[in-house]
C-alpha cells in the first residue's frame, strides 16, 4: 500500500529533480477531479438510458444479469463519455491521403473510432452481448502512453451500480427525454427522468 494518498504524493514527489509548482498541482487535482467524476457519472446515465429507451434491453438485463460487463463496455463503445481529445503532431504526418505538418493540432474522435466496421460488426446498433475480447478495443479510455489511470475504478463502479440498480429497481422506467450535458467534448445527459414502482 503507497504510504500517502495520490494527491499528497504529488505534494512530496520529485520530477527532474524538483517538486511540481502550484499551477502544475492545480492540473493534476483537476484532472483527477473532472476526469474521475463526470466520466463516470456520463457512463452511468449513457448505459441506463440506451437499456431504458429500449424496454426488451432493460428485461433482458434483468434475465441475464451475467451481461452486466459487456453492456458496459458496449455503452463505453456506443457513447463514450469523452468523445474526442486533442493531440500536437511532432513530426509532419502523411494520412489518408492528407498532409499534417508538424505541430499540427489534430483533434481525434472515440465516437468515429469506435463506430469502425472494420473493428466492430454492426458498429451503430447497441449489441448487447458483443464478445469482450471484441467491445472493449474502443478507444473510449484512450490509448497508449496516457491510458486512463482510472478505468479499472471506473468499470468497476459501473458495474456495481448498474448491477445494483437491475437488482434493487426492477421497474425502472424513462419518463421523458434525456437532456444532454452543455458540453462539446463530453457525452451524457445532464437529465434522466426515471420513475420506479
Ligand atoms: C468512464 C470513465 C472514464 C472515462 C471514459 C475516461 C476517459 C479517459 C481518457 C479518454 C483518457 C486519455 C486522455 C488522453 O489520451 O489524453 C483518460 C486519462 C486519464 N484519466 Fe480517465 N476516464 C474515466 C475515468 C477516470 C477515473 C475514475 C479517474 C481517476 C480516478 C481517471 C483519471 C484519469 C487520469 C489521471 C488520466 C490521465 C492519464 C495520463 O495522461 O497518463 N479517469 N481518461
Amino acid at each position: 500500500m503507497l504510504p500517502f494518498d495520490y494527491i499528497s504524493l504529488g505534494l512530496v514527489s520529485r520530477v527532474e529533480g524538483r517538486r511540481f509548482n502550484d499551477m502544475e498541482l492545480f492540473q493534476i487535482c483537476t484532472a483527477l477531479l473532472t476526469g474521475g467524476q463526470e466520466t463516470t457519472t456520463s457512463l452511468l446515465t449513457n448505459v441506463v438510458w440506451r437499456l431504458l429507451e429500449v424496454p426488451e434491453r432493460w428485461e433482458r438485463l434483468k434475465a441475464e444479469p451475467h451481461l452486466v460487463e459487456n453492456v458496459i463496455e458496449e455503452s463505453l463503445r456506443f457513447d463514450p463519455p469523452i468523445n474526442s481529445h486533442f493531440r500536437t503532431s511532432l513530426c509532419p504526418v502523411q494520412m489518408h491521403g492528407a498532409q499534417l505538418p508538424e505541430r499540427s493540432k489534430l483533434m481525434f474522435s472515440m465516437m468515429g473510432a469506435n463506430r469502425d466496421p472494420d473493428i466492430f460488426p454492426d458498429p451503430d446498433s447497441f449489441v448487447m452481448d458483443r464478445p469482450l475480447n471484441q467491445v472493449k478495443r474502443h478507444l473510449s479510455f484512450g490509448y497508449g502512453v496516457h491510458f486512463c489511470l482510472g478505468a479499472p475504478i471506473a468499470r468497476l463502479e459501473a458495474q456495481v451500480g448498474l448491477r445494483k440498480l437491475v437488482e434493487r429497481l426492477p421497474h425502472l422506467r424513462l419518463t421523458g427525454s434525456p437532456e444532454r450535458i452543455n458540453s462539446w467534448i463530453y457525452w451524457g445527459q445532464r437529465e434522466l427522468p426515471v420513475a420506479w414502482d
